[in-house]
């Protein structure tokens, strides 16, 4: 019998995405959504992509009893846990709303699992959680802070997980430290940000998209004064499809072992914005006009992963480059 994945958040970028790998994977994944960053149509056009129906609950993990609907109406074997809020800017005017939003939903969710034995979980943390960190490549062991509400929420779930598993020896959780995702499906059918979003984006390669299309008359460059090769931030952007691949890695893991892990996902390099705009350049014809404005309040300077424990425990190595990533988000943009 093939094994029900609870995917929450499944209807947003990384969970869709993510979806399709399960599904290629031979799992079942069932989505819980309450589509608050995320496209009505987005269930259908996975199904468009996987040749199958897509089951999706509308709900939310705040609302306790549609919750224990789910897990009373489906036999779930595994967790993956994207759903949270993500725009950091939005959680320093609002801290109070992220952390309930965050935390106690995981904490619901996680009471729930507790009422089903089910007990295989699948974190997504970020990182965000190695605040500035002091050397390069960041890897698993470095020091752990956070800059803002949103990153405290990051830190505190992986704590609630690790209490969790500590006093229960059959919880096998894996916590996932992604880097900068970016890119689309081959498909161009999932997209990064949900259309006729309240909230502009805050991330990188949306904003470059927006100009490509020409919704904005330039990029702007938060600071070109770092410490770094030629002054812009440097980030690891890592594609959407590797990242996804990172998740069946991460949960085949922990079903065969019953093992828990913390994993960065990254590629291991680093690109400045330049670097990103040359290669949106290269990869799509498009010029991006951009203007150098004043740093990011809260943004650092560099930020990529030592990837070896993701290679060694995981045997995950990321196929894609930036000019895929670009090519992809480019072509999804377009339909
Ligand atoms: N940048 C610009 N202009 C923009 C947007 C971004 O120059 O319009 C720069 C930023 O200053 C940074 C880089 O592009 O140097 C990447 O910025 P993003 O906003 O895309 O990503 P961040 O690295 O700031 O944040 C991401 C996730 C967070 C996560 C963080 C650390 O969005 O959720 O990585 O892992 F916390």
């Amino acid at each position: 019998m093939t094994k029900t994945v609870l995917l929450t958040g499944g209807a947003g970028y990384i969970g869709a995405h993510t979806f399709v790998a399960l599904a290629k994977a031979g799992f079942s994944p069932l989505i819980f959504d309450n589509f608050s960053n995320a496209d009505p149509d987005t269930p259908a056009r996975i199904a468009q992509i996987t040749g199958a129906a897509v089951p999706c609950v509308k709900g939310d993990l705040l609302d306790k009893p549609a919750l224990a609907q789910v897990f009373a109406d489906y036999d779930i074997t595994a967790v993956i846990h994207f759903a949270a809020k993500k725009a950091v800017g939005e959680s320093m005017r609002d801290p109070l709303a992220y952390i309930e939003n965050n935390s106690v939903g995981l904490i619901n969710l996680l009471n729930e699992m507790q009422n089903h034995a089910t007990r295989a979980f699948v974190f997504s943390s970020s990182a965000t959680v190695y605040g500035a960190p002091e050397h390069l490549p960041i890897p698993e062991t470095a020091p752990l802070s956070f800059a803002n509400p949103y990153g405290f929420t990051k830190l505190i779930g992986e704590q609630v997980l690790e209490q969790a598993a500590s006093v229960n020896p059959q919880w096998a959780v894996g916590i996932l430290r992604y880097f900068n995702p970016a890119g689309a499906h081959e498909s161009g059918l999932l997209l990064q940000s949900p259309r006729n979003s309240a909230a502009p984006p805050e991330n990188l390669m949306p904003r470059m998209l927006e100009v490509a299309r020409g919704e904005q008359p330039f990029l702007t460059v938060f600071g070109d004064d770092y410490d770094t090769p030629d002054g812009t931030g440097v980030r690891d952007y890592i594609h959407i499809t590797d990242l996804a691949r990172g998740h069946v890695l991460s949960l085949q893991k922990l079903l065969e072992t019953g093992q828990g892990h913390t994993v960065n996902l990254g590629t291991g390099r680093g690109y400045s914005v330049l670097e990103m705009i040359a290669a949106f350049k290269q990869a799509s014809g498009q010029e991006l006009p951009h203007k150098i404005m004043p740093r990011r309040a809260g943004d650092i300077a560099s930020c990529y992963a030592d990837v070896r424990r993701a290679r060694e425990l995981l045997g995950f190595t990321a196929e894609y480059g930036l000019l895929d990533m670009c090519a992809s988000s480019w072509a999804g943009a377009q339909e």
